[in-house]
């Protein structure tokens, strides 16, 4: 019991949110470097010139320089072992982040300094924010042109009605960054410029607000500005409260630059503090699981098959929420109604796989799943057969019809389409006796569609012929008398379609449609989310 409880103080579970282009993947690499995990961060020059970042690993993201699935990066740093939760920049697989935000503890909010909030940051910071997960916001991009900071902190109450505590200020203006000044620590930190572009970790001095030596390096105009700034701050701030950061109500805000790596390193040692450790879960039941239950208890959060093209796999990654895993372990799965043996546990660090021995709350693993797994699903030790609460189910907004091409193919084409649903890359739904062997596949982001006909011809062999259809809006249909359904009126502008399973579905062009159907049928409910009452 000691051993879980040491276990679980020292994890770190957190997912990196931003707008693309932010600097996610750069932030990510550097956390790596200055974990250890890496000794040499590829520059985005390097980058260009066909290295990729670590974590990158499908040729897809490598050829559009999007990142589509979320990987899991593991690296201790000062006692702590930190799971970081990468998910795809781009808004097309904003699902897939909203999913892996459930396997999360905590997630850091960066933000572009000459930026600030852009949309995509605004829909994912509203996830987290629902879930009132902590939320710790990095400014980046501190080494160039930047808004003023004490803008960027108005805007995040603003626009995100979230309230800032800085734990760094910068010093210095418009991408003339000196360095930061550490509000706890009473400290600045000044960076020295080593000519590595930020592959190598950066060389700092650090001295106290009235150390002579410090004041000559700034200059006296802009150690004024910091004296006047940091009153100012402390003087019609917010106080530093924990609860409220735990209750996501106010952010711990800090400045730097991922590319340099100024910052890096303060941001990381004070992050590590002040997030939280892996926190409890909630049943389906509506109890309440504790991380150090010494039972062990889990959920799939992603499936993805084919991480390894010469394998031809298909991998479940699972949060641990409570109780230790142990390699060649056996759990009962909830959704299966089985006891199932957890084969080949692996952590990861982007290519690099390591069979694991005993992992812990927080920690994510992934499993070699023969196809049995779904997103959300709960495993658990025997004596518990624990069901956690479901996962959100996000209504898809394109639509297309989808065919074999060549008929000879139509196995590896059903395979790869029920794969790819599984995984979650896509949502599938059928019509009924139409004589013809077609999926109707539902997406978020029209990029969703290109990856699936790209998988579906590396991974399957199978071609395919798409034809979007102009639906835009899907609803589950709810009725008590389920012959409502089946001979549903005004359907002339939509469709009736069957989910994975078999839950019906309309699929319309606008809302407005919705509306004129529900007219004409009384008795019928449209739902945004599947019930499966
Ligand atoms: P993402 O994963 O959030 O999409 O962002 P990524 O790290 O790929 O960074 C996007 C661009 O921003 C990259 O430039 C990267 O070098 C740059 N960047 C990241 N952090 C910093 C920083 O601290 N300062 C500055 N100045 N730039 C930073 P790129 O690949 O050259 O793309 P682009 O600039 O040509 O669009």
């Amino acid at each position: 019991m000691q051993e879980l409880l040491e276990k679980i103080e020292k994890r770190r579970t957190f997912a990196i949110i931003s707008h693309p282009d932010a600097g996610k993947t750069t932030l990510t690499e550097k956390l790596l470097l200055y974990g250890g995990a890496i000794h040499l961060a590829g520059s985005v020059k390097a980058r260009k010139s066909n290295k990729h970042a670590v974590s990158d690993w499908m040729e897809i993201e490598k050829q559009r320089g999007i990142s589509v699935t979320s990987s899991v990066l593991q690296f201790d740093y000062a006692g702590h072992r930190v799971n970081i939760l990468d998910t795809p920049g781009h808004q097309d697989f904003s699902e897939d982040t909203y999913r892996t935000l459930m396997a999360a503890d905590s997630a850091v909010m960066l933000i572009d300094a000459a930026k600030g909030v852009e949309p995509q940051t605004k829909k994912l910071f509203w996830v987290c924010h629902r879930r009132k997960l902590p939320i710790f916001t990095f400014v980046n991009k501190l080494d160039r042109y930047g808004r003023n900071p004490f803008d960027l902190m108005a805007e995040l109450e603003q626009v995100l009605g979230i309230h800032a505590y800085p734990i760094n200020w910068p010093i210095g203006i418009d991408g003339n960054y000196k360095g930061v000044y550490d509000r706890i620590k009473k400290q600045i930190e000044l960076f020295e410029d080593d000519n590595s572009h930020g592959s190598k970790i950066l060389k700092s001095t650090t001295g106290s607000l009235d150390d002579p030596q410090i004041i000559e390096a700034l200059g006296q105009e802009l150690y004024d500005n910091l004296c006047n700034d940091i009153e100012l701050l402390d003087l019609a701030g917010d106080e530093f409260d924990m609860t409220r950061v735990n209750n996501g109500e106010l952010t711990p805000l800090f400045f730097g630059s991922a590319m340099t790596n100024f910052g890096v390193r303060s941001f990381l040692e004070k992050f590590l503090e002040l997030s939280p450790q892996p926190q409890p879960r909630i049943l389906q039941n509506g109890e309440i699981l504790d991380p150090s239950t010494e039972e062990f208890s889990a959920f799939v959060f992603k499936i993805q098959a084919n991480m390894n093209p010469a394998h031809r796999d298909r991998i479940a990654f699972m949060r641990i929420c409570s109780g230790v895993f142990e390699k060649g372990m056996s759990v009962y799965h909830k959704q299966g109604g089985k006891v199932v043996k957890l084969s080949q546990p692996q952590q990861f660090l982007a290519q690099e796989r390591t069979i694991v021995e005993k992992a812990y709350p927080g920690d994510i693993i992934g499993v070699f799943d023969p196809g049995i797994f779904g997103i959300g699903d709960s495993l658990s030790d025997e004596k518990m057969k624990v069901q956690f609460e479901d996962f959100p189910v996000f209504p898809p907004e394109i639509f297309a019809r989808v065919q074999p091409k060549d008929s000879l193919k139509r196995k590896q084409f059903v395979k790869g389409i029920t794969q790819l649903a599984q995984e979650g890359a896509i949502q599938v739904f059928e019509q009924k006796d139409i004589g013809i062997e077609s999926f109707i596949v539902g997406v978020v982001g029209v990029l969703q569609l290109e990856v699936l006909e790209y998988r579906l011809i590396n991974e399957y062999s199978a071609q395919l012929l798409m034809n979007q259809l102009a639906y835009t809006v899907a609803r589950w249909v709810y009725a008590e008398d389920k012959k409502l359904i089946d001979n549903i009126k005004g359907l002339d502008s939509g469709m009736l379609v069957y989910d994975q399973k078999d839950r019906p579905v309309i699929l319309v062009n606008n809302e407005w449609s919705l509306n004129w159907i529900l007219e004409r049928n009384p008795g019928i409910q449209f739902l945004t989310v599947p019930s499966d009452v």
